[in-house]
């Protein structure tokens, strides 16, 4: 018999059949190969509002141009707008030029790790704060981006309509996030793994419109596919 605290049977199959999958199918993307956190922060800057495909495409460039943190932080804003170009909402550089400075200025030129104080550079919100907390650190930290909501709500939250809202604000969120922290595998270098593999499922197999779930790997643990 199961002890306790034992995770409940759904979210082992979970866990399980979903690294088993990720370590088959991962998407070989330049990021995963480094833990640099500026080079990580860089990317999840650029995947903020724009496909991996032409992320993949701008990402060798801004960093051959900006190696390191500190490189950026001393550059003038038009160069980085430049360096920027192509990739759109140049908010997000302003705000990443913004938090080289400040991580320099206040932080003595390295990222933090821990998420409370990754929220409070700009640009970063409640999704890349985990996000550089477990794919620079390894730290046991939830990434919840959309598409990452998307797979847990259909798996584990059968018929529950998406509320609008971003960030940890409202309930429905916070029970994601809450529900997501509950599934971490305990070790950081399998939470890596693991928030990597719900990015790909969310971009790949579980994706907004017409799901692929005859593809699925976690689809006979799914409250939503395993109806279809
Ligand atoms: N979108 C945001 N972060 C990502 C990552 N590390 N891999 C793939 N897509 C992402």
């Amino acid at each position: 018999m199961d002890a306790p605290h034992a995770p409940h049977a759904p979210h082992a199959t979970f866990k399980r059949r979903l690294l088993k999958w990720y370590r088959n199918q991962a998407r070989d993307l330049p990021w995963r190969l480094t833990r640099d956190p500026y080079r990580v922060i860089v990317s999840e800057f650029m995947l903020q509002q724009t496909q991996v495909s032409r992320v993949e495409q701008y990402y060798p460039r801004f960093l051959a141009r900006y190696p390191t943190l500190e490189a950026l932080s001393r550059a003038p804003a038009s160069a980085v707008r430049e360096a920027w170009d192509g990739l759109g909402y140049y908010r997000r550089a302003e705000n990443l030029h913004r938090l080289a400075r400040v991580v320099v200025d206040e932080h003595r030129g390295t990222i933090p790790a821990d998420p409370a104080t990754l929220v409070t550079l700009p640009g970063v919100g409640a999704y890349t704060a985990g996000a550089v907390a477990s794919f620079a650190y390894e730290r046991r930290e939830a990434a919840v981006d959309t598409n990452v909501a998307r797979v847990l709500r259909r798996v584990f939250f059968k018929g529950v309509k998406r509320e609008e809202g971003r960030g940890k604000s409202t309930n429905r969120t916070k029970e994601i996030w809450a529900l997501a922290e509950t599934l971490l595998p305990r070790k950081g270098r399998t939470v890596w793994e693991f928030n990597q593999a719900l990015m790909d499922l969310g971009a790949t197999v579980c994706i907004a419109r017409k799901p692929k779930c005859q593809m699925c790997p976690v689809q006979s643990a799914c409250r939503t596919g395993k109806q279809r």
